[in-house]
């Protein structure tokens, strides 16, 4: 996902602001980046393949202007190069561009054929193109963006210049997110507030496809109709701290040590002491039937979790669908369906497409989203935040530890509507609630995954094996290792790998098996025995409780024993210590996969 930043400013302002910023969005994914810096009323642009570092480095450190655009760009059309990355130029206009324009092929082809000599591959010069023609064809801004954004499709978030006012920035955006923010003598627009944090906290939404003006003056928000709106600017919920490492090597590791808080925090908004809260806290589940949950990666992950909970403890009919899949299946909806969408970001573009399909069918629609005001958030018939706090690192993990809590206090509260809970097994999970934060505290410190990582960074295949719900937690933790050690992996139902798959398994072949139900314990054994008979090297994960030292492994993690509807809360723990151990070993760039956004806003 790109990133956006820039500033107006009544006073000469060094271009680090823009650098600085830029680096606050690097966790977004990203492949090149680059600025325009407006001095005394010339622009100079600076763009580079690449790191923010190596931009930073081609810059004179006394660089400065009043105002600038920068970006990160995470490539959809044209390879990661200099001349790809933003901004983009065409005659009047210069922008940058969050986003992908669907329709760019052909209007390449038609500006073409209208003389246009194009200098890159991308879809943003090709909006640069339109814009610039409807300003030549309008001479008047804000109807040129409009004009313009009638013809693009797709998605975009554009900050923007035109030559003859080098002193303002205008701003709009569709499907994907932008913020202005308000500063003494300085104004910002962005793609997420931590890029403008260290100026300013006050921060203002633009809405969807209303214009933004950023002068010295301040800011100016013009509705679709052409209309001024006066908007406050509100206090900006993220704080400093959380934007930094605070110590920790990465982020990554940072966020998995506030899992725990942030599950305290997740419970706790939903319920105080008693199951019985969720009255208040979640809306009605009688009247669905079904439950359908929908999400991409590790969401669809958790939501593999929800629908073995969800059909276990409330016996009601579940499944788990991707979301990429789901919105072109036609699927069999109706009104006693809830469908469930899941996501950190809230703008996954898939997802959010999924979304408005079922708003467009009339079906009940539930998002749970960590990012407040996210369009997922905004656009569901209901909204069950998770309280994990921003999330930098690319791989998820606190934001998945409390999707999973949500959707476990989801399917409880289905659970107590179907008379499915006894009294003795709530007050059983409540203490559970209780202790959980602690306990996962004390595993987070006290566990030890090094005996594993220092056989599966020499390997390049590892096999990751499961039942029922530790089926999912295979699946999150092999997403895991593959996306930040870029080892392969692949998780598979214990009992489905003899049906042709076991034939990878060779002599040495790294096998994580996870067992946490008491049901599976001899199946997956067995299952484990099938590959270690060939070859493999086999690890396991296993419930403390259900653990015997008869039991033949390389190396054995045991998982806490907590009730089975919070299970999946803490098992998943292991996993992602053992993804960060491995990449670390192997000097990967734990916090910023290659090739990975944070939140993937295109198809
Ligand atoms: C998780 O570690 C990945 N970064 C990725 O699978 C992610 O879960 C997926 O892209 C969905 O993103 P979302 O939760 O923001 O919708």
């Amino acid at each position: 996902m790109c990133g956006i930043i820039g500033f107006v400013s009544s006073e000469n302002t060094k271009a680090a602001v823009l650098i600085e910023g830029l680096k606050k969005l690097e966790y977004r994914g990203y492949d090149s980046c680059g600025i325009a810096l407006v001095h005394n009323q010339e622009m100079a642009l600076y763009k580079t393949k690449g790191k923010v570092k190596v931009l930073e480095d081609k810059l004179d450190k006394s660089l400065e202007g009043t105002s600038g655009l920068a970006h990160t760009r995470w490539a959809t059309h044209g390879e990661p190069n200099d001349v790809n990355a933003h901004p983009h130029q065409i005659e009047r206009v210069t922008l940058v561009h969050n986003g992908i324009i669907e329709n760019s092929h052909e209007l390449r082809k038609f500006y073409e054929m209208q003389g246009v000599t194009f200098k890159t591959e991308t879809d943003t010069e090709v909006a640069c193109a339109v814009l610039n023609d409807c300003m030549n064809k309008t001479n008047n801004k804000i109807e040129a963006i409009q004009k313009a954004c009638t013809i693009l499709k797709g998605s975009y978030a554009f900050g923007i210049f035109f030559d003859d006012e080098l002193d303002k920035i205008y701003a709009i955006r569709k499907d994907s997110p932008l913020l202005l923010g308000e500063g003494k003598n300085i104004v910002f627009l962005a793609s997420d507030c931590s890029a403008f944090l260290e100026t300013t906290n006050r921060v203002l939404e633009l809405n969807e496809n209303e214009i933004a003006i950023l002068d010295v003056t301040g800011i100016t928000i013009i509705d679709e109709e052409g209309n001024e709106v006066k908007r406050e600017s509100k206090e900006a919920t993220l704080s400093l701290e959380e934007i930094q490492k605070d110590g920790y090597d990465t982020f990554l590791m940072k966020e998995i040590h506030e899992e725990p808080m942030v599950i305290k925090k997740t419970f706790h908004h939903y319920m105080k002491k008693s199951l019985n809260d969720l009255n208040e806290t979640m809306p009605s589940l009688k009247k669905y039937k079904r439950f359908i949950f929908v999400g991409c990666g590790s969401a669809y992950h958790a939501g593999m979790i929800a629908k073995t909970l969800m059909e276990q403890k409330a016996r009601v009919i579940s499944s788990t669908e991707l979301a990429s899949e789901f919105r072109y299946s036609n699927p069999i909806l109706d009104d006693d369906t809830a469908v469930v969408f899941i996501s950190q970001s809230g703008e996954t573009a898939d997802t959010l497409a999924a979304l408005r399909m079922c708003n467009e069918k009339g079906i009940d629609t539930f998002a749970i989203v960590n990012v407040l005001g996210s369009s997922l958030a905004k656009e569901a018939k209901v909204f069950l935040p998770t309280l994990a706090g921003k999330e930098i690192s690319v791989a998820t993990t606190k934001a998945y530890c409390s999707q999973v809590a949500v959707l476990s206090l989801l399917c409880l509260k289905k659970a107590m509507e179907e008379n499915k809970l006894s009294r003795e097994e709530k007050l059983a999970i409540e203490n559970e609630i209780e202790r959980l934060p602690l306990l996962m505290k004390k595993y987070i410190n006290q566990t030890s995954v090094e005996k594993i990582a220092d056989t599966i960074q020499h390997h390049n295949h590892v096999f990751f094996l499961g039942r029922g719900l530790d089926y999912a937690l295979s699946l999150e933790g092999s997403l895991k290792l593959k996306e930040i050690s870029y080892i392969h992996s692949e998780a598979y139902a214990a009992g489905e790998l003899k049906h042709g798959t076991i034939s990878l398994i060779e002599k040495d072949t790294p096998v994580i098996t996870c067992i946490t139900n008491p049901d599976l314990v001899l199946k997956s054994i067995s299952n484990t025995k099938e590959v270690e008979t060939r070859g493999a090297k086999v690890f396991l994960l296993i419930r403390e409780d259900l653990y015997s030292n008869l039991m033949d492994a390389s190396a054995v993690i045991l998982l806490p024993k907590v009730h089975d509807v919070l299970q999946g809360i803490v098992s998943i723990l292991p996993y992602q210590l053992l993804a960060y151990t491995v990449a670390k070993k192997l000097g990967c760039d734990i916090d910023q996969p290659r090739n990975l956004a944070k939140s993937v806003t295109v198809e």
